[in-house]
């Protein structure tokens, strides 16, 4: 759906999340036709530079991030003269009233937040203060969002200062993966599945994050936070609660939201020996203590986890989740096995193997059902299992171009709804349920296992699986 005229504000607009993802993002939904004639971008950062630097700047953004296919020339062209630029600063009095008369009457508004979380706050006041922002206007603030619940409470106390919740759009971007909406589509769409979701019918749930990139230039931050606040606080528990919730009664922002916190509130807590930590070690900078910059880091860069959903749909079915970096390859999953029949009428030569729907988010999106069928031929009643395969780029056509997290969220933003936005209540009740596990591992000074990069992670992950009789699905 094409949106209204707008303008958007980037702050910290020449950092590295603006170049990759968010300028990327816009051109593209520009292409295809999605943004309006008189929609503005304001690049807003620190550097001293003229307009049109700034516009070369992000020209080069995206020879450098998109295929050759993308770049259209006369689409660049119209795309940078949508851009505007102001030089500020966040933390005193340049730059703003500069920013607040290239604002235009009657247009929505939104703010882009894609600098330091400790900018947010000055940033949020003197947009409110210097009316640049009104009560129509949508801040977007990036990950992290706190280090913990003291620290995400205060951030949202001093956001709520000066925006209402109904104006803060705090994005994790595996919401915004098709793949992931896709999952309410599969549990919400469709009768087939949602009489089986429950621990009567599923055995458990796996979800794999895994990873191939190191720190990628980021120790210092990611030395500070590990895989469980970098990736399991948000992205992973989002997951989690898109699989786990009840059903809402609609697609409406706060509906989905109330189930997802009810998920993330009946979460137990988890207990030593239902999580393993791991560390890449290797040459060079394959070596986490190199890659980080930290040789005395106790920094996860791996994490497994059993976790339990007490409530009356869930009890009984764990949900095993585990991410890493440095690891074998790119793949993000969901798999859902089911349980066995409840008798089999074939005998004992014939193995039994589970029904298993696999949710691939990452990479080549699709599903994939395992389902036993009679293997063909005269030998008998021979079983076999099988896989009813489909893979979107082959079923929805093979140059389908699926959009970037980033593109989806940022139209929503525009557009106003905050479906695929956290609120920050849920923000809050992921961060309690996170606290105290690592707060139990760090007074336990818990030295994570180390594993081999380019492998599965380390041994003790499979053991979490071994020893109540499952496997993790294999990595390939
Ligand atoms: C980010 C994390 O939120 O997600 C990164 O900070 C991680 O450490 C990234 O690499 C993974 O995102 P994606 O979309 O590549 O799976």
């Amino acid at each position: 759906i094409p949106v209204e005229k707008f303008d958007l504000v980037i702050f910290g607009a020449t950092g590295d999340l603006a170049r990759r993802k968010i300028l990327p993002g816009l051109y593209r939904r520009w292409k295809e036709g999605q943004i309006p004639k008189g929609a503005k971008i304001v690049g807003a950062a620190r550097s001293d530079i003229p307009r049109d630097d700034f516009r070369s700047m992000v020209r080069a953004a995206l020879e450098e991030f998109l295929n050759h296919k993308e770049l259209v020339d006369d689409k660049i062209a119209s795309f940078l003269e949508m851009l505007d630029y102001v030089t500020i600063d966040a933390k005193g009095d340049d730059g703003w009233d500069m920013l607040g008369s290239m604002m235009r009457p009657e247009m929505v508004r939104a703010f882009y937040f894609s600098v330091a979380p400790s900018l947010f706050g000055g940033i949020a006041k003197r947009l409110h203060q210097r009316g640049i922002a009104d009560r129509n206007s949508r801040i977007v603030v990036e990950k992290p969002f706190g280090k913990d619940l003291m620290t995400a409470r205060a951030l949202n106390a001093t956001l709520a200062e000066y925006f209402h919740e109904d104006q803060i759009y705090r994005i994790d971007h595996y919401l915004g993966k098709e793949t992931v909406q896709n999952l309410m589509a599969v549990r919400f769409a469709n009768i087939l599945f949602e009489p089986l979701w429950n621990s009567q019918f599923i055995d458990h749930v796996q979800i794999t994050v895994a990873e191939t990139v190191g720190v990628d230039g980021r120790g210092e931050y990611y030395d500070s936070s590990g895989a469980m606040r970098d990736m399991v606080q948000n992205h992973l528990m989002q997951l989690l609660c898109l699989i786990a919730m009840e059903p809402p009664h609609s697609f409406e922002p706060d509906a989905m939201r109330d189930e997802k916190l009810k998920v993330i509130r009946a979460l137990d807590p988890i207990k030593p020996g239902e999580y393993v930590r791991g560390q890449y070690r290797g040459r060079g900078e394959e070596d986490y203590l190199v890659d980080s910059g930290n040789p005395d880091s106790r920094t996860e860069s791996f994490i497994a986890m059993k976790m339990h959903i007490s409530n009356w749909r869930w009890k009984g079915t764990p949900f095993y989740l585990r991410t890493g970096k440095r690891m074998k390859s790119r793949v993000s999953e969901i798999a859902v096995t089911f349980k066995e029949p409840p008798h089999s009428i074939f005998g004992e030569s014939n193995q039994w193997r589970e029904n298993v729907l696999v949710i691939r988010l990452q990479p080549d999106e699709g599903m994939d059902l395992r389902v036993m069928i009679k293997e063909p031929g005269p030998g008998g009643m021979r079983l076999k299992d099988v896989a009813l395969d489909m893979s979107f780029a082959e079923a929805l056509g093979n140059d389908l171009d699926i959009p970037d997290a980033y593109e989806r969220l940022i139209m929503d933003v525009i557009r106003g709804n905050q479906t695929l936005f956290m609120r920050g209540d849920e923000v809050e009740a992921a961060w309690a349920w996170v606290d105290p596990v690592i707060e139990g591992w760090e007074l336990r000074e818990d030295q994570p296992e180390p594993y081999e990069p380019g492998s599965t992670g380390p041994e003790g992950a499979l053991m979490l699986m071994h020893k109540d009789g499952r496997r993790w699905r294999e990595i390939r």
